[in-house]
């Protein structure tokens, strides 16, 4: 079975085409970085309309690039939510129009879904069942997934998700939006121990967790800083390093937590910030020592991607859950609600 996936929940127009035998066949993804970054982040009217301008093109070069036509599509998955309201209907728009030109299935897929089986993508791909860490933009999440659909919410970020300590760290650092990348770019030169910031929750024994103390924390430090006239660049690389380690100490060690409370061996990284480097190998030394193993996603399929959404799709439609003729967006969506 052919799937065509559509991602439009924010500033990415992700297309792809996955077969259920052969694997992804072809994929494309339009990021709006570029037009959002003079606004310091994303405006939700562009984005509905970029999304508009961008996604049929893409679709025909995708299918072309798989070496089919439209009519070889099998079924298509789209994001559903969550994520803007206007983005999301673009995707859900165009979805459902193509499902009923051609007479094929349609079904809407929950974003976090979509990241949390991503690693499946991988070969090898890992078996159910697992601990999945979904760390993105919005999200910083651990959950006991036993097969698809079968998610049980383990521990959640009480504020700021990662993601967004990440990118408002960046910003208090003078970076530009998207902060979370030029802040791991940044840290690559900072030193360690320089400065010292928390380490939130660390040692409570829940598997909830908290960043917005640590941003705070940078922000009474570079304030600080400035006063005294020390916030050049080796000053701002120090506090990006530190704060990388404070966030990869908090996530490997609530990894760990969540691997022994659930009883499973594997665990499963998926999101925008599980493409972070320090990230990975820190996950990958300290769960192999305790005997398990860790899977990620290709670091294109960490951030938002239609490959994800044609495989949670693909699975979805294996497992017989379908969407009726009518069609709706959920901008706001607990995965863990069924
Ligand atoms: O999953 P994603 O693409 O979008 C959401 O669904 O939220 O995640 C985007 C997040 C942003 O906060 C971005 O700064 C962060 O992932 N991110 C990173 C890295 N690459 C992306 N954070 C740290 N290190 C990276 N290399
Ligand atoms: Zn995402």
């Amino acid at each position: 079975m052919r799937v065509l996936g559509i991602e439009t929940s924010c500033d990415e127009t992700g297309v792809a085409l996955y077969d259920t035998e052969a694997g992804l066949l072809s994929h494309l993804l339009h990021s709006q970085v570029e037009m959002h970054a003079r606004y310091g982040g994303v405006v939700p009217e562009l984005a509905s309309r970029d999304h508009i301008e961008r996604l049929v093109p893409l679709i025909e070069t995708v299918v072309a690039r798989a070496g089919l036509g439209l009519p070889d599509i099998d079924a298509i998955a789209y994001t559903q939510g969550p994520g803007l309201a206007g983005a999301l209907l673009v995707g859900a728009s165009v979805a459902n129009a193509l499902a009923y030109a051609l007479g094929k299935p349609v079904i809407g897929v929950h974003h976090l879904e979509g990241h949390l089986l991503s690693p499946l993508l991988a070969t090898p791909a890992p078996a159910f069942p697992f601990v999945a860490l979904l760390v993105s933009g919005g999200h910083t999440q651990f959950y006991d997934v036993r097969g698809v659909g079968d998610y049980r919410l383990l521990g959640d970020t009480l504020d700021d998700a990662a993601g967004e300590a990440f990118d408002k760290t960046a910003k208090l650092l003078g970076l530009a939006y998207p902060g979370g990348p030029a802040l791991a770019k940044l840290a690559e030169q900072g030193r360690d121990g320089v400065v010292t910031l928390p380490r939130p929750m660390l040692d409570a024994p829940s598997l909830d967790m908290s960043f917005s103390g640590l941003k705070t924390a940078v922000r009474v430090l570079t304030q600080r800083l400035a006063n005294e006239d020390r916030l050049d660049d080796a000053a701002r690389a120090d506090i990006a390093r530190e704060f990388e380690s404070a966030v990869v100490d908090v996530l490997a060690a609530k990894s760990l937590a969540a691997l022994a409370a659930s009883g499973h061996s594997t665990l499963v990284v998926a999101g925008g910030v599980g493409a972070n480097l320090r990230l990975r190998e820190r996950l990958v030394r300290v769960v192999e020592a305790r005997g398990g193993r860790v899977y990620f996603p290709a670091i294109a399929f960490c951030t938002d991607n239609g490959a994800m959404i044609a495989l949670a799709g693909a699975l979805r439609l294996a497992h017989a859950r379908q969407a009726g003729a009518a069609f709706d967006v959920r901008p706001r969506w607990e995965l863990a609600s069924g």
